[in-house]
């Protein structure tokens, strides 16, 4: 198996900063702009804006404010906002918030996991262990004994709610449980939300800031509001946290981009369009790969909401993109990219166009096919 999973470990800066493998596979692969991508965990929304150049570079001129949007959307007060450039530099900000500043620098993350999640830490000076939600632990559930283990040791812990790749969202006793033992220990969470609002009306939304005291909750309009180029993301969670990550972002960003703030201004009004559509693709899509993996005596139950999912092809799954799915203009992203034990797991998303994801799927069946007649 060749493994690319997330680098944990101690702290680093120079020549020791790890690069995050997923990306350094992934972003060569999408730029030779395969005819079928099923990689994307993001939605293919189409969103139109009609913005004047000088209007958007003024954005801090116009007395708006951009967390006041995301409050009003989120029902919370405005001290319990702050807003970023997207969730991978809200996850920074809000591991700095989190960890108290007399306990441990280390922080306790959730694998299997995007390497930004788990990695960023250890450029802040912490070191990260982890702990699992499955692939050890059954299925996709918290390992608790792990959790306890590791809470003496840590400041804070970082997770996803919405595991990826396999877009299963924890379950409601082990998140219970999970902010129970926390806030016993002294222990703040940040959680990684970018996937959620695809729950929304649903019983799985539950975000993090709605349940606990210690958690900040991280959200962007990348992922399920496909403006993933945009770079806007937000963190909720007590007024004394979001205050602390307001000030991380003074030093570390001072100011948020006014062109990136302008257009999600302007969408924001209209964001819920994104999440019904979302559920339109799934209803368009998601059939037609359950037919698929059918055809090709593949069980699976896909997550119940989201537009992405991850099961086992039976060979690793790096090897089998560069094998097979190259030469047929495919792209689908390997598991063993978020976990060494996820390595024969190929994560597909059905987020895109009913017309593009139907061509891709008989490709995605000779991918299979292919597959099975190399291992013969
Ligand atoms: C769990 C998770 N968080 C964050 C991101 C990236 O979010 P953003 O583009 O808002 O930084 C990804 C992208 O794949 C992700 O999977």
């Amino acid at each position: 198996m060749i493994t690319v999973e997330p680098r944990l470990g101690g702290p680093v800066s120079g020549d020791a900063i790890p690069p995050v493998d997923y990306l350094s596979w992934y972003v060569p692969r999408l730029q030779e702009n395969r005819p079928h991508d099923l990689s994307q965990s993001g939605f293919a929304h189409q969103w139109d804006v009609d913005l004047d150049t000088q209007e958007m570079l003024g954005f801090w001129n116009s007395g708006e404010d951009p967390a006041k949007w995301v409050a009003e959307r989120h029902g919370v007060d405005l001290n319990q906002v702050c807003i970023a450039h997207g969730t991978c530099q809200a996850l920074s900000l809000a591991i700095l918030a989190a960890l108290p500043e007399d306990g441990p620098r280390v922080v306790g993350v959730e694998m299997p996991s995007f390497a930004v999640v788990s990695q960023c830490a250890r450029l802040l000076g912490c070191e990260v262990i982890p702990f699992h939600r499955g692939p050890n632990s059954g299925p996709w559930t918290l390992n608790r004994e792990e959790v306890m283990e590791i809470l003496p040791k840590v400041g804070a812990i970082a997770f996803t709610p919405v595991m990826n790749p396999t877009g299963e969202m924890i379950s409601e006793e082990d998140q219970d449980w999970l902010i129970k033992v926390t806030t016993e220990a002294g222990v703040n969470i940040v959680s990684d939300e970018v996937y959620l609002d695809a729950a929304k009306g649903t019983e799985f939304y539950r975000p993090m800031y709605l349940r606990s005291n210690n958690a900040i909750s991280i959200n962007s309009l990348t992922k399920t509001y496909g403006l993933g180029p945009l770079r806007f993301g937000w963190m909720i969670g007590d007024p004394k946290f979001i205050q602390y990550a307001r000030n991380a972002f003074q030093n570390m960003q001072g100011m948020t981009s006014a062109p990136s703030v302008s257009i999600a201004g302007a969408v924001f009004p209209r964001l819920d369009e994104a999440l019904d559509a979302i559920w339109e693709a799934r209803e368009n899509n998601l059939p037609k790969l359950m037919q698929v993996l059918d055809t090709h005596g593949i069980e699976w139950t896909p997550p119940p909401f989201g537009i992405f999912g991850a099961f086992s092809i039976g060979t690793d799954a790096v090897q089998a993109m560069a094998e097979y799915g190259k030469p047929l203009g495919l792209l689908a992203t390997p598991g063993g990219m978020f976990h060494a034990d996820l390595g024969d797991y190929l994560r597909i998303g059905w987020g895109g166009d009913a017309e593009s994801f139907e061509a891709a799927m008989p490709v995605l069946s000779q991918f299979l096919t292919s597959i099975h007649e190399g291992n013969a």
